[in-house]
């Protein structure tokens, strides 16, 4: 009786042995098994591991991956995401010269060009537009201050005037661009010319588009009330009026000369019916700049909507001769815009408009 009681607790004990037994390995399987093993036996530090854990994503490549610090480091840039991870290290190959954080720029931005200083440069400019990143970097041939190189590839001058021409988009309505690039089609007309009053215009019948005209008389009003006479000179100028004008001017002074004060046919805004030229009471478009009406204008027309379109300094930007007289319609919004901002309409319109499209 005594036996079998030793024997059975003799089994109990074995039993319990093996239980243990069975735990114990368990728990070391487990143990070998865990994440927070793997990665200490790649090699990641016990702080480390606690960051990479937080990441089931990351924990699962990097456990795929023999250790390597740049993943840590490239994990700790700002804007890091995981997705782009093997893009990161991708490019970190054939790019080692560039800082991590650009190298994350690139790729988060899905730019596929060498590292260089001036592609992070441009990449960040305000004005940066995507689809002529390939143009910015030709243009670095001509010139290397990035916010040269933005502002003339935004306006177009990498090409030459008149060369790369393009139908414009009519679509933008009081938006629309009308330059050395984009034209108008011989048979444009606003569907929306108004012929204007006398008593705002020094030239009988002249025609402008209704908001326009009805911006214009506004400004020309509260003007007047001020004491200041501010009048039409030229506004609406159909496609064969502007051809007339241009191949007179070129006639008469050469080509050269034509370009820089006149727009070739369909390239002139005032077949839009949006722009026209102001003068005052006693004076010509030439003379306009020494009148105080002058001075209202530059200060108050955008207010109304207007921009000076053809400003000083920006001739090069423009493709025109300064004209004091040259006004376009866009919108009191835009018109502030530009004013406070500097802006020609070319740079406006290819950040603003264009781009967005
Ligand atoms: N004078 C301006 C540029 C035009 O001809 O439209
Ligand atoms: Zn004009």
């Amino acid at each position: 009786m005594a036996k079998k009681k030793k024997f059975k607790r003799k089994k109990i004990f074995l039993l319990l042995f093996i239980l243990f037994v069975i735990i114990i390995s368990i728990y070391i399987i487990n143990l070998v098994n865990s994440n927070n093993y793997k990665l200490k036996k790649i090699g990641y530090n016990e702080e480390e591991i606690i960051e990479i854990v937080k990441d089931k994503d990351l924990t699962d490549y990097l456990l795929k991956h023999e250790y390597d610090e740049l993943y840590l480091k490239i994990v700790n840039t700002k804007d890091y995401k995981f997705k782009n991870i093997d893009k990161y290290i991708n490019y970190y190959k054939n790019n080692s010269n560039a800082p991590l954080n650009d190298i994350v720029y690139i790729i988060n931005n899905d730019i596929n060009k060498e590292y260089s200083e001036n592609l992070i440069s441009i990449l960040k400019h305000k004005y940066f537009i995507k689809d002529r990143l390939d143009r910015y970097l030709n243009y670095l041939n001509k010139k290397t201050d990035i916010d040269d190189v933005i502002r003339d590839v935004n306006s177009n001058l990498d090409y030459e005037f008149y060369t790369n021409t393009k139908k414009t988009d009519l679509s933008k309505d009081y938006l629309l661009i009308v330059n050395k690039y984009y034209y108008l089609d011989e048979d444009y007309q606003n569907s929306n010319l108004v012929t204007m009053e006398s008593n705002y215009t020094k030239v009988s019948g002249a025609k402008l588009e209704k908001k326009t005209y009805e911006a214009f008389k506004k400004l020309s009003d509260d003007a007047r009330s001020q004491g200041y006479y501010i009048l039409n000179n030229s506004a609406y100028r159909s496609y064969d009026t502007q051809n007339n004008l241009y191949n007179n001017y070129k006639a008469q002074n050469g080509l050269i000369w034509a370009d820089s004060y006149s727009a070739r046919p369909g390239h002139s805004e005032h077949q839009t019916g949006l722009a026209l030229d102001v003068a005052s009471a006693s004076t010509t478009l030439t003379t306009f700049e020494n009148t105080k009406e002058f001075i209202w204008m530059k200060e108050n027309s955008y207010k109304y909507g207007f921009i000076l379109r053809y400003p000083k300094g920006k001739e090069y930007i423009t493709g025109y001769n300064y004209e004091a007289w040259h006004y376009r319609y866009v919108g009191e919004e835009v018109a502030k815009f530009i004013y406070e901002n500097d802006l020609t309409f070319e740079e406006y319109y290819a950040y603003y408009v264009e781009k967005n499209s």
